[in-house]
């Protein structure tokens, strides 16, 4: 089948790849022109396990093109909206100026018979108020909505074997027509058993906004018994694993520490909350301003434990922030709790060396007066303290008895929960973490 994706970003770039692979036609449009050029030679504008190979591998088959004119989707049966819905500055609610500009680009282009598949992270009415767009501009095109749960970092697998595929279709034969193309497009993994969920327009925008808060929700309820942890001498790795037996409650999503970043949870709760009070239904979610505090909590609960460390000052102190990402496996530092916490510190006077294997060059640009290393070890030469902040394999495997010879004091403090504490007090390290004594 021929099919559009616009937007090419975290979600656009690995779903047009992802769909290219399953055997579909598909043409990416971005309006950035350095993005197309990189995907248009098969590179990868960002860090992805496995995406570089992918695009690479259906490169070859010429069943992938990247191009910055929207003309280049006339033609495809199905146009993917994947276009970001970041935070509005200064407010909770999402910014839909990408939203609105790809579907106003994409109008002129529509035929009879085309499906509209909107991806992005939307506020709930948003699609019906595009279905709207697309009926005065083309009466026989259908909006669908299929939000997208992939998580960075496996991208690429999320894609092509999603845990559920969710469609929300119009009333009537128009979204029997829509359910029967989008059932083509998903032919592979539908054959693979993957539960399908078809429902209506509000239920398919809702459904991905209220996972991403159930996911918040897990993370800040695990760190607020992190506090009580802290409050009481308990360990929150023992009690996550203790409570996560009981299957209703499981383990996944129970890792206490720094909490959640990146471009999804933090603005989706957001964004959800301020969709909720124009509807009327705030009190709905007041627990999700609860989540977020929770969660903005660790962050200033790490700057504190580094101070603690340091015997009550961090002024003028050498600290090695080790991670950047906001999670482990991507280049992504969007609100990303490593950042914010080196940021803090450094505004607070230490002398702050921050690395990362594959974010620097992203945190520089959003933070460029920190100072960077290419290296743990040349982060922590000479450190004062070091602060695990992303849980990397390559941090989680360092040696306490090799690392403790590059610092200056062997204090650690483990913003993830992911040391073994008694391997490094045993190499002679001062312990500190969230959640655990
Ligand atoms: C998330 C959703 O998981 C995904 O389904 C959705 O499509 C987009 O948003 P992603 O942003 O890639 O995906 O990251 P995720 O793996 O969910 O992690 C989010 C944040 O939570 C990270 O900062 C991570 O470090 C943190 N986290 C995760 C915890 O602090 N504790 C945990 O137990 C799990």
């Amino acid at each position: 089948m021929r099919m559009s994706v616009i937007g090419c970003g975290y979600l656009g770039a690995v779903h047009a790849a992802a769909m290219a692979e399953l055997g579909h036609e598909v043409v990416g449009v971005d309006v950035d022109a350095q993005k197309v050029a990189l995907l248009a030679a098969g590179q990868a504008p960002f860090f992805e396990p496995g995406l570089p190979e992918l695009l690479t591998e259906v490169g070859a088959t010429g069943r992938l093109t990247f191009t910055t004119d929207m003309a280049a989707v006339q033609g495809a049966a199905v146009h993917f909206i994947c276009v970001g819905t970041p935070q509005k500055r200064g407010e909770y609610a999402a910014d839909l100026a990408y939203v609105d500009g790809a579907v106003e680009s994409l109008l002129p282009y529509l035929s009879p018979g085309d499906v509209v598949a909107g991806k992005s992270t939307v506020p709930v009415g948003t699609a019906e108020r595009i279905a709207e767009q697309v009926a005065a501009a083309q009466p026989e095109a259908t909006v669908v909505w299929n939000p997208e749960f992939l998580r960075e970092g496996f991208a690429v697998q999320d894609t092509l074997h999603p845990d559920r595929i969710v469609l929300g279709v119009p009333a009537g034969p128009d979204g029997e027509r829509a359910t029967a193309i989008m059932d083509e497009v998903y032919a592979a993994p539908l054959a693979d058993d993957t539960p399908q969920v078809i429902t209506d327009l509000a239920t398919a925008q809702l459904v991905k906004v209220a996972a991403n808060s159930f996911l918040a929700t897990k993370i800040s309820f695990i760190n607020a018994m992190a506090e009580l942890c802290e409050a009481t001498g308990a360990d929150v790795t023992r009690l996550a694993d203790a409570i996560g037996f009981d299957a209703r409650i499981g383990r996944r999503f129970l890792n206490a520490g720094l909490g959640f970043g990146g471009g999804c949870l933090p603005k989706d709760i957001r964004a959800f909350m301020a969709r909720a009070g124009e509807l009327g239904a705030d009190q709905a979610l007041s627990f999700l301003k609860e989540v977020d505090a929770i969660n903005m909590r660790r962050r200033v609960r790490m700057v504190d434990l580094a101070r603690e460390v340091c015997d009550g000052s961090i002024v003028g102190k050498k600290i090695a922030v080790l991670g950047a990402a906001f999670k482990p496996d991507s280049d992504d530092v969007r609100d990303s709790p490593a950042l914010s916490v080196a940021a803090q510190m450094g505004l607070q006077g230490a002398r702050v060396v921050v690395t990362d294997p594959q974010a620097v060059a992203n945190a520089r640009r959003a933070w460029p007066d920190l100072r960077y290393a290419a290296t743990p070890e040349e982060a922590a030469a000479g450190a004062d303290v070091v602060v695990l902040a992303t849980e990397w394999r390559q941090y989680r495997d360092l040696d306490p008895e090799a690392f403790g010879e590059i610092v200056g004091h062997k204090r650690i403090v483990d913003g993830r929960n992911v040391l073994d504490p008694a391997a490094w007090r045993a190499a002679g390290w001062t312990y500190r973490a969230l959640g655990r004594h």
